[in-house]
């Protein structure tokens, strides 16, 4: 090329929630059976809308008006519907105005660190939700900055980390905070929120909270929304209804913008992502006409509890199958639809292995193990191998710790509990190698 073509932040860019997929893919093709605890979709997993929500939306696909473009940040009524929910809750109040519709939150993630100056940074969890580090890595052409959640302390925040990172590097603009937590199920407590809305104060920062999964909460939890908590700091909470409703193909995301008042920096941020809507016309417009009449149904709210209830139910059966491996650090969840499980230090070794009847399987899987790859990875291509169980390594989320994150979506509770039961034989058969 005659200049330079690539920007030095694409190198950042990387989503191995999918890219083991291509492994799983090679082993499908020589006659393995996968089961996908990857990635999180409900409806890949076999959940089943109810019928009043399809109907709902086949009307609406009946409708002519629904196939034109919308207005740019989303339609009025949409909007107007979302903030009156946000003000309901009693914090800071918002406006139509104030919410802008992206093509799923993904676009929305992209958006917001694009339009962040170079220099700036939003240091974010670790383990990492990809889409987030990967974006906010690519904007900056440096690795992600990542506070710690401590495997030892229910996957809490570690507030003296995050505050030190804070306080010792000036460029750091913004904390994101994921509630509830990908990849981990956590559920930020009060008193956590309520120190990262002081850090944020003392430093004069922004807050971002990627809410995504606010309503999925269960075993008695309940998670705080960012608009409850803030006060007057500036900030973002980023939802979507590709986790609640679920309707991921949807691809149907918003952001609400609080305090835009209170910091003429941070209102001409989120000027900026409008515009940056306007240019590309507008997001999806059909499942923004249908969330008024969904969420705003009253089989809605009973819909969600059964559903969380459910999910609740599997984090147990988990836990039941799981939390006695000694070698494992296991933490219940409390909300999403992940749980991360952590090897203890020393306890992967690079000679483990499992066995592999299939000798086609197992010179592939041998092939990828001969490569410098964390010894997390390792286990996990051996278990695709030797199980055909699809799980992602938490090495890949920016975290030094060793682990893999499992999905509670199995609908089917007794394959539930025959994947898991599978995953521990593997662990402990590869441990005792
Ligand atoms: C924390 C979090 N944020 C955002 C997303 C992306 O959501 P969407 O489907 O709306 O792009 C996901 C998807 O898994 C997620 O887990």
């Amino acid at each position: 090329m005659r200049q330079k073509l690539l920007n030095a932040g694409a190198k950042e860019l990387s989503y191995e929630i999918r890219e083991i997929v291509k492994k799983a893919d090679q082993l499908k093709k020589l006659g393995l059976s996968i089961s996908w605890e990857n990635i999180g979709d409900p409806i890949q997993k076999h959940h089943k809308l109810p019928q009043w929500v399809k109907d709902i939306v086949s009307d609406l696909a009946k409708d002519d008006d629904s196939y034109s473009y919308c207005p740019s940040k989303g339609m009025l009524e949409t909007r107007e519907f979302l903030a009156k929910q946000t003000n309901e809750l009693g914090g800071v109040q918002i406006s139509a105005d104030d919410i802008c519709f992206f093509n799923g939150l993904g676009d929305a993630i992209s958006k917001a660190y694009q339009f962040i100056s170079r220099t700036s940074r939003v240091i974010g969890p670790s383990p990492a939700y990809s889409t987030h580090s990967s974006a906010e890595a690519a904007h900056a052409a440096h690795e992600p900055l990542t506070y710690r959640l401590d495997p030892n302390n229910k996957w809490y925040p570690d507030l003296d980390d995050l505050y030190n990172k804070v306080k010792y590097n000036p460029n750091i603009v913004g904390i994101l905070i994921i509630n509830p937590d990908n990849p981990t199920g956590m559920v930020y407590p009060l008193e956590t929120l309520r120190r990262i809305v002081e850090i944020a104060k003392e430093f004069n920062l922004f807050l971002v909270a990627d809410e995504i999964y606010i309503n999925i909460t269960y075993n008695g939890a309940r998670a705080y929304a960012l608009s409850e908590i803030i006060e007057d700091v500036p900030g973002i909470s980023m939802k979507g209804i590709s986790k609640e409703l679920p309707w991921p193909g949807a691809r149907c995301g918003w952001m609400e913008y609080y305090n835009r008042d209170k910091d003429e920096d941070f209102n001409r941020f989120c000027n900026a992502l409008d515009n940056a809507k306007m240019i590309e016309v507008c997001s999806t417009k059909l499942p923004q006409l249908a969330i008024p009449k969904i969420f705003g149904d009253s089989r809605f709210k009973t819909y969600r509890e059964e559903t969380n209830k459910n999910i609740g139910r599997r984090s147990k059966i988990i836990a039941d199958i799981l939390h006695t491996v000694p070698e494992l650090t296991f933490n219940e969840t409390f909300g999403a639809f992940y749980n991360t499980i952590i090897f203890r230090d020393e306890t992967l070794k690079p000679h483990q292995t499992l066995q592999i009847g299939n000798q086609k399987i197992k010179s592939l899987v041998d092939d990828w193990v001969s490569q410098d790859i964390p010894l997390d990875k390792i286990f996990l291509y051996y278990l695709l191998g030797a199980k055909g169980i699809c799980v992602v390594p938490i090495s890949s989320f920016c975290s030094e710790l060793q682990g893999f994150r499992v999905t509670l979506l199995e609908e089917d509770e007794e394959v539930l509990t025959k994947t898991f039961s599978s995953i521990r034989d593997g662990i402990v058969e590869y441990l005792h190698s």
